[in-house]
């Protein structure tokens, strides 16, 4: 069994004739965030739903946190699912409009009951934890800004203390300077808590904010992958280049970081 949280090899996936990822390789060590960056279509989000058991594999060998996820039967999932958080890019339709923010943490923490009382504590730690105040436990996710909105969807993704968390386009909606703020409450959380993460996005300078290592995407393959460092001081693929010639101005660049 690997030591890495998760170990792609050869992966194919196809959706009737059309191959959207071919002969990926993936290794993401314990405590390590892997960044996946390419334009849209290229196949980022459906590498996340293999991960979670969403999309089958046509071939190749997926492990994640010790499991066989191509092999693995219904049952071996549906738990491991739970270790495994994803958090969504739109929380707003996400959220339940008809539960508060102290219903969507409590069914978190426990799918079952999903009583906040039960578990107030927590939760209101979670809450002040993402910068939110412990008074809006009981308020609508429509009271709440986009940017808000997003702190409380981190919320819930890691109150569990997931063992692998994946972050799919999750700024990708908000302000310049409110992507900004939840990057660096990301990257402060994970550090913390020593997370293991995928975290997705289009934009590389983005990806570079919060990313130990980098995986490029480009129409299904993996062009290019390595440390963050080295993937901007020396991309070896004319597609890396061409995404870090995007970048500057975006937000977030930075080359000192
Ligand atoms: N369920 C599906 N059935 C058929 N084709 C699909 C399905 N899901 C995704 N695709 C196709 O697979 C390719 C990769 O899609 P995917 O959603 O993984 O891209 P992405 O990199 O996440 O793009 P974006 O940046 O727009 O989110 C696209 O061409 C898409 O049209
Ligand atoms: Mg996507």
């Amino acid at each position: 069994m690997s030591a890495n949280m998760v170990e792609v090899r050869g992966l194919d996936v196809t959706f009737g004739d059309t191959r959207v990822l071919h002969g990926v390789d993936l290794a993401l060590a314990k405590g390590r965030t892997v960044g996946v960056v390419g334009e849209s279509g290229s196949g980022k989000s459906t590498l996340a739903k293999v991960l979670v058991g969403a999309v089958p594999a046509a071939t190749g060998q997926v492990e994640v946190d010790g499991v066989d996820v191509v092999g693995a039967g219904r049952a071996a999932l549906r738990a491991y699912r739970r270790r495994i958080q994803m958090i969504p890019q739109d929380p707003y339709s996400s959220l339940s409009p008809r539960r508060t923010v102290g219903q969507a943490l409590a069914e978190a923490v426990d799918p079952v009951r999903a009583r906040v009382a039960d578990h107030e504590e927590l939760i209101v730690s979670w809450l002040e934890r993402v910068g939110l105040t412990a008074d809006m436990l009981h308020r609508y996710p429509h009271e709440f800004s986009g940017g808000q909105r997003q702190r409380i969807a981190i919320a819930r993704g890691l109150i569990i203390d997931p063992h692998l968390v994946i972050a799919d386009e999750i700024t990708s909606a908000l302000d310049v300077s409110v992507q900004a703020q939840i990057l660096d409450l990301l990257a402060e959380i994970k550090t913390a808590m020593g997370l293991t993460m995928m975290f997705i996005s289009h934009n590389l300078a983005v990806v570079q904010r919060v990313s130990d290592e980098v995986l490029v995407l480009y129409r299904g393959q993996a062009v290019e992958s390595g440390p963050v460092e080295r993937i901007y001081a020396d991309p070896q693929h004319w597609y890396t280049r061409r995404l870090l010639d995007a970048d500057p101005g975006s937000p977030g660049f930075s080359l000192a970081s």
